[in-house]
């Protein structure tokens, strides 16, 4: 183990550029103009692979490629088989002009790197290949067999894997899934996450009149769409964000003593929070902490908010429609369909008859919920702690991983959730940025889980 350890403390200035390299690719899964860039991406990863000493292929879709690469491996292994998820897409950079230095030219501060995808989800997954690469090129055993698979959809709903993994069940299965896609509270706080939250997503539009009218000639006598779409969205909840469409809640188990216990472990107090956020105040359901507000409980959220005039000075008119993106986080037992149909109805039932409403279903997943106890989830935590030093903590995740759900169903195994994404890294937002020393100690926890593992 000590040879690995080495190899990695002696080679992190190259891993750290080869990780810039991975990054300047502009993977926007969601944006149709950089397909090019994905397949760019994949290509480059495939390679990268291969010079690791991984089989590595491209696996066209009808989407964005798959990346597929694995270690060798005697035909008949007998060895535990684990697969490591993650995805080179990455969110849309927009808004351009609040990020410090452009998205896809990535800049090293301090202990951190910028840039778009860095800590969701290329410095992360890349963290894994780094320590596979340290047992191959130090020629050390390893004790299980792997299989890298990395895909470009994950931000758009990992539409083209959930095929993917039904058609190659049999490559695929394993013993347990290994995916770095969530976060830890600090980086001297390495975490386990036995819970993520599920999703549904849609779109409601309110159409009023049939073009945009004059509002001095019409205005008042006419519906005006987004007012609806205000007043109707208003309804949703109480001030306090307890969401009051009947059902919302059903069958919403209530957390345990113990878990109570282990989300308060979760070392970030709610000023810090409320800096970080730079938000005015915290907010939230009454009777819950702010961990397990945005960990445990169902949220009820617009995403965006369209309708009438955006441009410079004013125009006086009433909207043709309004629209509204949202998603709905779900958590345990909370099934999407149901749970959609229970939203979705009470919206068209308080829906006024002045307008229509017509709503467009968007991807939707169930919350993933493993037992933090069993033998690989120990396993993991004993390699957290060698690599970081520190006792690790177990958390629920407020955000989703679809697929995780899949690889439950299709290929029957759990998956460990091994975040080494901090709170501060800016997923989703302008300025992303990945720590460096999450990047390293992530890379040794990789390498003892293997270890662990076995
Ligand atoms: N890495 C995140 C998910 C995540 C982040 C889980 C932090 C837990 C903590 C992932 O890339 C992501 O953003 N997923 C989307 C899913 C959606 C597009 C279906 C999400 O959670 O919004
Ligand atoms: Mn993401």
């Amino acid at each position: 183990m000590q040879k690995i350890l080495d190899y990695l403390e002696n080679n992190q200035t190259r891993h750290m550029a080869e990780l810039c390299d991975y990054l300047r690719f502009a993977s926007v899964s969601a944006q149709p103009q950089h397909k090019k860039d994905l397949l760019a991406c994949a290509k480059w990863l495939v390679a990268h692979c291969r010079q690791i000493g991984l089989d590595a292929r491209l696996c066209p879709t009808a989407g964005h490629p798959i990346v597929v690469a694995k270690t060798r491996r005697t035909k008949n292994s007998k060895k535990p088989h684990f697969m490591v998820y993650g995805h080179y897409d990455v969110q849309p950079p927009e808004p351009l002009d609040l990020w410090t230095t452009p998205p896809f030219e990535p800049r090293i501060a301090g202990r951190n790197l910028f840039a778009r995808g860095s800590t969701d989800n290329k410095g992360q997954n890349f963290a894994h290949l780094k320590a596979v690469e340290a047992y191959l090129k130090t020629g050390t055993p390893l004790p299980c067999d792997l299989t890298f698979v990395i895909e470009g959809e994950e931000e758009v709903g990992s539409k083209s894997l959930s095929g993917f993994l039904k058609q190659h069940r049999k490559e695929l299965t394993c013993d347990a899934i290994v995916v770095s896609d969530t976060g830890m509270p600090a980086p001297n706080c390495p975490a386990l996450t036995y819970a993520l939250r599920g999703i549904i997503a849609f779109e409601i539009t309110l159409h009023g009149p049939a073009r945009d009218l004059h509002s001095g000639i019409f205005g008042g006598a006419v519906e005006n769409p987004a007012m609806a779409l205000a007043q109707l969205l208003a309804k949703v909840r109480d001030n306090n964000g307890r969401v009051k469409i009947p059902g919302f809640y059903a069958g919403v188990a209530p957390l345990s003593k113990y878990e109570r216990e282990q989300i308060k472990r979760y070392p970030l107090p709610d000023a810090k929070l409320k800096k970080l956020l730079g938000a005015k105040e915290l907010f939230g359901e009454h009777g819950f902490t702010t961990t397990e507000q945005r960990s445990s409980r169902p949220t009820f959220e617009i995403n965006g908010l369209t309708s009438g005039y955006q441009g410079e000075g004013s125009k006086t008119i009433v909207p043709a429609w309004a629209r509204a993106k949202i998603t709905c986080r779900l958590v345990p037992n909370q099934k999407p369909a149901h749970f959609r149909r229970t939203v979705c109805d009470w919206l068209k039932k308080n829906c006024p008859p002045t307008v229509r409403m017509e709503i467009n279903a968007g991807h939707g997943a169930e919350a993933y919920l493993v037992s933090p106890t069993s033998k690989p989830a120990q396993a993991a935590l004993r390699a957290l702690e060698k690599a970081f030093g520190a006792k690790p903590i177990l958390m629920r995740e407020g955000g989703s991983i679809p697929i995780v759900n899949e690889f439950k169903k299709v290929l029957g195994a759990d998956t460990l959730l091994l975040g080494i994404g901090l709170p501060d890294d800016n997923a989703h937002s302008p300025d992303e940025k990945f720590n460096l020393d999450c990047f390293k100690n992530g890379q040794r926890m990789s390498a003892f889980l293997w270890q662990e593992l076995k």
